[in-house]
């Protein structure tokens, strides 16, 4: 059987944008791949160093997030990074391996440097996640790693440590592959290209109707479709983008796009059916979400275990990566 990884970092509930990127690729192979989802709350720390609690309260809501978008523990890992300290050790190894001037052309980081506003001021452990997520994927032996397109800079660099590591120590590492989803990348309610839950433009899998039918209201649409007898453009129309990633009913979808293309349709009449799929989509996620908040036992249960079986095969790995590098022990 072939091994998945992929992860999050705990900065927030997860949004719309996570479950199209990479949560639907994960529940829907869970069952064909072993497959270990990391709750990534070191790597949280890296931009959020000051805000420790924020990050351990997180930790529980997107572990409920998982859980309610059916990662099934009986099948699928979910482990807590901070539980598994033998990844940072990995990391220290890998950062030999990767150049100061290489790590600045990630282009992920990059955006995300910018859009922080970090600068010449970046905080080193922020510079070189990167890294760290390389530790994260080669750790756990990944074949494939499901991931929304903004994360494919760093499958790239974790494919140039591993080849660099086998090639310098021998064969010891296992070669990644991304995997992206159909509708990579969700655009934010506000048409940015990217739904961010840092960017104040995300719908979150936990939020409740009223909220969900105030930011669709609210939604970005085509700004020269004043009126609804006038012809308005369906692409890079997020309103569309979304129904594209939510209503099973493709055909009804292509008819609101001629009509809508054609002039005859209101940014409202397409806002209300967007509602009505959202809510069909989250209704059934939000009730599993608060009976599971009833039992944080058993959510601890999972982490915890999840957590240590995740962390044997870590050890494993450490074990060849020190022996290929003819460390001690
Ligand atoms: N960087 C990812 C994010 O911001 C989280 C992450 C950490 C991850 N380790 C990973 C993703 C390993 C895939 C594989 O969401």
């Amino acid at each position: 059987m072939k091994t998945i990884l992929t992860g999050d970092r705990p900065t927030g509930p997860l949004h719309l944008g996570h479950y199209v990127g990479s949560l639907a690729n994960r529940v829907e192979l869970q069952r064909e791949y072993a497959t270990y989802v990391l709750i990534a709350d070191v790597q949280a720390l890296t931009d959020h160093a000051d805000e420790p609690e924020r990050v351990r309260r997180n930790v529980l809501e997107v572990a409920l997030d998982y859980l309610a978008v059916g990662i099934d523990p009986a099948v699928a890992t979910v482990v807590v990074q901070s539980g598994v300290p033998e990844l940072a050790e990995l990391t220290i190894y890998y950062l030999n391996l990767v150049t100061v001037a290489r790590l600045g052309r990630n282009p992920t980081v990059k955006e995300e440097m910018q859009q922080k506003g970090f600068g010449a001021e970046v905080p080193a452990g922020f510079f070189v996640y990167p890294v760290s997520q390389a530790a994260d994927i080669t750790a756990f032996r990944a074949d494939v790693v499901p991931v929304g397109e903004d994360q494919l800079p760093m499958i790239e660099q974790t494919v140039e440590i591993v080849r660099r590591f086998n090639r310098l120590y021998g064969a010891t590492l296992v070669e990644p592959a991304a995997l992206v989803a159909k509708h990579a990348r969700l655009p934010g309610t506000d048409g940015q290209s990217k739904m961010g839950k840092s960017l104040g433009n995300a719908i979150f899998l936990s939020d409740s109707r009223d909220v969900v039918s105030k930011k669709v209201m609210g939604m970005y649409t085509d700004p020269q479709h004043v009126r609804a007898d006038l012809p308005g453009i369906v692409e890079g129309n997020p309103v569309f983008s979304y129904l594209d990633a939510f209503d099973p009913d493709a055909a009804a979808v292509a008819e609101l796009k001629a009509r809508y293309r054609a002039g005859g349709l209101g940014d409202v009449a397409v806002k209300r059916r967007l509602i009505e799929v959202l809510e069909a989509f989250l209704a059934p996620i939000r009730t599993r979400r608060s009976e599971l908040a009833r039992d944080p036992a058993m959510v601890e249960r999972v982490l915890r275990e999840g957590t240590a079986r995740g962390r044997a095969v870590v050890r494993e790995t450490l074990g060849d990566v020190r022996r290929a590098l003819h460390l001690e022990g």
